[in-house]
């Protein structure tokens, strides 16, 4: 059996290779090349996994996953927003392309996602419906978008923490969510708001860990440029410290295992996965 990391990467290539060849497709294959981690279709795939079920009939609607998360990441990037330079290891699209065509990658990437689960019809079409239905809750103007759009208004701002939480709920928990949740949908697992809280304490903790690492390493490891300090963006290390981040972040791990021993997630390749982000240091 191929590791996971093989099976994305050609689904990744098919999904490539029938775009028709333009400036829009290299863009595109940058954009989702670099080091990204491609955590979100792993999430969901090794929800699958855990749960004894095959995940090749998946692949293309965990690659959705990634296709989403990268379209914010592109847009994200933009000078009108965070107007970084570095993504990934690697120049952000709108510095290697031109700003049009970073645009047009976020859309493309957008729209192709929804293409790729309701085109997969090896999925039983209820469940593809269910993974749409999902998605594009957990993406649109009540989900990341939203988180975005409330990052945006924060500059320069002083918030409270349950103001950052909300922030940080919205612009990466939901796509977390929404990514074990099409994970359990596709595994035929009944208690979907019991994977739901689960994957909102991982984003939680994604995000805490994100802010302590931009303090505490450096653009290269991380791949990223630091935008935070220079856009005055509050984040937890802003708001609690570094210790105080690091303490809130110990307190979402140990209910994240909580809530992995409760699904009867123990020892299976989703808490594996779990211990590597626990231990990202990057
Ligand atoms: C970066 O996400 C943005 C956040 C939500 C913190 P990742 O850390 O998953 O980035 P890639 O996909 O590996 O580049
Ligand atoms: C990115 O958030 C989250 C989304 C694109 C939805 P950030 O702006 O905080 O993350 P980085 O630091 O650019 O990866
Ligand atoms: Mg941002
Ligand atoms: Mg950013």
């Amino acid at each position: 059996m191929k590791n996971v990391d093989v099976l994305l990467q050609e689904t990744t290539q098919s999904y490539l290779d029938t775009r028709p060849e333009s400036t829009l497709k290299n863009a595109i294959a940058y954009a989702l090349g670099g080091t990204g981690k491609k955590l979100r279709p792993k999430l969901m795939l090794s929800i699958i996994q855990s749960r004894g079920e095959d995940m090749k009939p998946y692949l293309n609607a965990a690659l959705a996953l990634e296709l989403v998360h990268t379209y914010s990441l592109v847009h994200d990037d933009l000078p009108a927003m965070d107007d970084d330079d570095l993504r990934r290891g690697q120049a952000t699209t709108h510095i290697k392309f031109d700003e049009a065509t970073a645009i047009l990658v976020g859309d493309a990437l957008l729209s192709d996602a929804f293409h790729l689960i309701t085109g997969a019809e090896e999925i039983d079409t209820e469940i593809r419906l269910t993974m749409v239905d999902i998605l594009s809750k957990k993406i649109g103007s009540s989900g990341m978008v939203y988180g975005q759009a409330l990052d945006i208004e924060s500059e320069g701002k002083t918030l409270e923490s349950d103001d950052l939480m909300a922030i940080n709920l919205h612009k990466t928990s939901n796509l977390l969510e929404a990514a074990i949740m099409m994970g359990a949908v596709a595994a035929q697992e009944k208690s979907l708001p019991a994977y739901e809280s689960l994957a909102r304490d991982l984003g939680l903790l994604y995000q805490i860990q994100d802010d302590v690492l931009e303090a505490e390493s450096d653009e290269v490891t991380l791949g990223k440029s630091f935008s935070d300090d220079r856009r005055q963006k509050p984040t937890f290390v802003t708001l609690l410290g570094k210790n105080g981040a690091e303490s809130l972040r110990a307190s979402y791990a140990k209910r994240l295992h909580e809530k992995i021993t409760d699904l009867q997630l123990e020892g299976t390749e989703f808490e594996r996965l779990i211990e590597q982000i626990l231990k990202r240091t990057y």
